[in-house]
């Protein structure tokens, strides 16, 4: 890969976690935070350290584990909040305090209550104070698309001058066009006292579906960093994500200019990168998303075919194994042992524990005895899923079932919770209903179920189900998961293992989103 760079900085286990529903344990930021590593990421944010212990922990903790990217911690523009992050940052080779304030008129005036001359202060000692810690420094003025562009232009020549040495332009609510996103970083590279020592980089929210689109505008304008999520996860509509704005850089060297741009991206982990995300989050990526879909690269018109039989690129602009996808297809079936099953986890890019091997192996047995085929995709659910264990408080022993046409659906339950056995039984309007309103009622506990949704991993009629739910208790959602052959089960496991989730994560306070206002 040619010309200029183009820095990658992900903000999947920051921004990405602040999306309702995504909040992650410590074990599967560190998860993600490797994987990461291995994308060839240039830049991790962490966490925002002084938002929650739990958030302090995993920035502390991904500086510990993880080599090869900078780590950043993200701060308000106060002591406070910098003193956290620098010493959450403390054990990693390369840090980066990311300090922001707002510098819209409208956050300015309603949020902050200050002034812009008491704003450009805060900004100057915040620089000023990150400097106790590192200096490598990125400064943001929150919400700089409805800022005023004289003020924007000054306090980004103050924090310079201070010792900022990235400039992050975020489009925070999602507001602007590419064209005016491009607009406004040119003229800041322009009129920006001292901006060449810098990097630009760009932030943009998706909330007009405009989130890659603006960060491309703004490379192709002078940005040198973007950041980004996996899957494009993030607040409300999302944050740019990270394999558009990748394969978008990498296709179209051409739009860029001379010489062309690249990242440090190996593009063959995105696929697996996206799958982690998605299976840990439990958000499920829809099926004509781009680049990581499941569709992304699949031909169904026959016109289309015909013509990728001519010639792939009649219809393709990128291969799938660019992105990790394809290659050989191996299946496996009740007769692989141990040493096969672990061997392939290796080439799926799975490092595994001994007992994570022994626990997904159980897991295997299972499954290949109901399937004749377990494919790649149905191991890498199975891994995921394994990953995804947390403290179980409810366990699901025994599920039984009864529906059919004309029948009123009955199920029955076992459930141990806490040492203790309960029994319910119940009808529904179906055969999930049925298991859901049992559950419910030998857990005595009713969250709120938001959504539910059931997908095959793979084809055919006993293929693996993957059922993911979404409850909600006290303005707090959880997804859950659960993967079974049979589809009444897996929707079982997917309640259960959203309860425990919310149990879990009740008494912590792992919802950076609902306890700092940023
Ligand atoms: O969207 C935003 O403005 C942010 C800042 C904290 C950079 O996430
Ligand atoms: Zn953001």
């Amino acid at each position: 890969m040619s010309g200029e760079k183009v820095l990658i900085f992900d903000t999947t286990l920051r921004d990405g976690e602040q999306s309702p529903g995504a909040a992650m344990s410590i074990p599967q930021k560190l998860e993600i935070a490797r994987q990461l590593a291995v994308l060839g990421v240039d830049i991790i944010e962490a966490g925002f350290p002084i938002s929650s212990p739990a958030q302090f922990e995993a920035t502390r903790l991904v500086c510990e584990q993880i080599k090869g990217p900078t780590i950043a911690a993200l701060a308000r523009a106060n002591a406070l909040d910098i003193e956290s992050a620098g010493k959450a940052l403390a054990a990693a080779k390369k840090k980066r305090i990311h300090t922001f304030i707002a510098t819209s008129p409208i956050h300015m005036k309603h949020k902050l209550k200050k002034e812009p001359a008491q704003v450009l202060k805060m900004a100057v000692d915040a620089i000023k104070c990150c400097k106790n810690f590192t200096d490598d420094i990125e400064f943001s003025p929150e919400d700089a698309c409805r800022s005023e562009i004289p003020f924007l232009i000054e306090v980004l020549a103050a924090v310079i001058e201070a010792g900022a040495t990235t400039l992050n332009i975020p489009d925070t609510v999602g507001y602007v066009l590419p064209y005016e996103y491009g607009q406004i970083i040119a003229r800041l590279k322009s009129d920006v006292k001292g901006i060449d020592k810098c990097v630009i980089s760009t932030h943009c929210h998706n909330d007009l579906g405009m989130a890659v689109a603006n960060s491309l505008a703004g490379v192709r304008n002078g940005a040198r960093q973007v950041e980004c999520t996996v899957n494009g996860l993030g607040e409300r509509a999302g944050n740019a994500a990270m394999e558009e704005v990748v394969m978008a850089i990498r296709t179209r060297q051409d739009f860029f200019g001379a010489g062309g741009m690249s990242t440090n991206i190996n593009t063959k982990e995105i696929y697996r990168t996206s799958q982690l995300v998605s299976q840990l989050t439990g958000f499920v990526i829809q099926p004509n998303k781009a680049i990581v879909g499941a569709n992304a690269f699949a031909h169904e018109s026959g016109i289309h075919v015909d013509g990728i039989l001519k010639e792939r690129t009649t219809y393709e602009i990128m291969t799938p194994e660019t992105i990790g996808l394809g290659g050989s297809r191996m299946v496996l079936g009740r007769h692989t042992g141990r040493a096969g099953f672990a061997d392939r986890c290796k080439q799926l890019g799975y490092k595994l524990t001994k007992e994570e091997i022994e626990q997904a192996y159980q897991r295997f047995i299972e499954i290949a005895d109901k399937k004749k085929e377990v494919f790649d995709e149905d191991v890498a659910a199975l891994v995921n899923a394994e990953k995804r264990v947390i403290e179980q408080v409810y366990v699901l022993e025994y599920l039984h079932v009864a529906s059919g046409t004309g029948t009123l659906p009955t199920a029955s339950v076992k459930m141990r919770i806490k040492g203790e056995m309960k029994i319910a039984v119940a009808y529904g309007d179906g055969p999930v209903d049925a298991a859901y309103e049992a559950i419910r009622r030998a857990m005595d506990l009713r969250p709120k179920l938001e959504e539910y949704s059931i997908r095959a991993i793979t084809g055919g009629t006993e293929a693996m189900g993957e059922a993911t739910v979404r409850i909600r208790e006290n303005d707090r959602t959880f997804i859950g998961r659960g993967v079974s052959t049979d589809i009444i089960e897996a929707s079982a496991k997917a309640y259960v293992d959203a309860v425990n989730r919310m149990v879990a994560a009740q008494g912590t306070d792992e919802h950076p989103q609902v306890k700092v206002q940023l």
